[in-house]
């Protein structure tokens, strides 16, 4: 891939604008000093690797050259108020994954959503997200929205550097996949989905797609003990609305949580 052909390939997409780096530390780090310098709003940042790529609560993203896909979004218009779109922005991506992967895949082994910002197949993770504000003093000059695929197998990391189970694209379609038109149809699934993200319906079809829904699963809240709960859905600000041991309903907020799915086992 050069910058020429990638703008050429994305050419009939409503993008602010394109840059394309062989290598690159991170899609992320480079988008927000892109937005300091004023980036477009839907400006786009694609790298064939990166050397730093970053995951949520500062883990590492794996994005070795030739088998993944690395991109990030500049926005800059209709941030609204910001509590409300991280969350969303963070759906968005996921959801367009998804729906990409979900025209090729057997409806019974869809791609889902592990909350808030995952993308799994058969229970393992081949997508994630990283949303990020950036801010200028006390004002919000941009949102930044990363995502990391999987798409070949070289770009499923090595056990010891996750922290759940992987697969990547081409693994769960059985099939060689043109990582270059798959990024062309997830970025138009993402713009397709940017204009409804306040419609009610963009949270529906979040929670159609929630991964472990009706399973006991813990929520992983940094220097707590784990909470389990009974996966019940969303709510209508996209947080999470689980079932409480104690039988208590109660929602949860994104934030640096996680979540995982209990042993079968444990399951009702
Ligand atoms: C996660 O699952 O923890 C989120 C991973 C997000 C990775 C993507 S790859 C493109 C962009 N650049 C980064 O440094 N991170 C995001």
């Amino acid at each position: 891939m050069d910058q020429l052909t990638l703008q050429k390939l994305l050419s009939n997409l409503p993008l602010g604008a394109v840059r394309y780096f062989h290598t690159i530390e991170s899609t992320n780090d480079l988008a927000i000093r892109w937005a300091e310098a004023g980036a477009p709003h839907l400006a786009l940042v694609v790298a064939d690797e990166q050397t730093a790529g970053r995951g949520r609560a500062g883990r590492r993203w794996f994005t070795p050259a030739g088998s993944a896909l690395a991109f990030t979004m500049v926005l800059r218009q209709g941030v609204g108020e910001l509590a409300t779109y991280l969350p969303r922005l963070t759906a968005l991506g996921a959801l367009a994954v998804c729906d990409t992967l979900n025209a090729a895949l057997p409806p019974v082994t869809p791609a889902q959503i592990k909350w808030p910002n995952d993308v799994v197949v058969n229970r393992r993770k081949l997508a994630g997200v990283l949303a990020e504000a950036h801010w200028r003093g006390e004002q919000l000059t941009a949102l930044i929205l990363g995502i990391g695929i999987n798409v070949a197998q070289a770009s499923v990391p090595p056990p010891e550097m996750v922290d759940f189970p992987s697969t990547c694209v081409e693994e769960v379609l059985e099939q060689a996949v043109d990582r270059w038109e798959l990024l062309r149809v997830v970025l138009k699934k993402l713009l397709e989905w940017h204009q409804r993200l306040e419609e009610p319906e963009f949270i529906r079809a979040w929670e159609r797609r929630l991964a472990f829904r009706g399973e006991w699963i813990q929520l992983i809240v940094e220097n707590q003990p784990p909470l389990e709960g009974l996966l019940l859905g969303l709510e209508a600000d996209g947080s999470l609305r689980l079932r409480l041991r104690s039988g208590e309903t109660a929602a949860f907020q994104f934030g640096e949580v996680r979540l995982r799915p209990q042993k079968p086992t444990q399951a009702v």
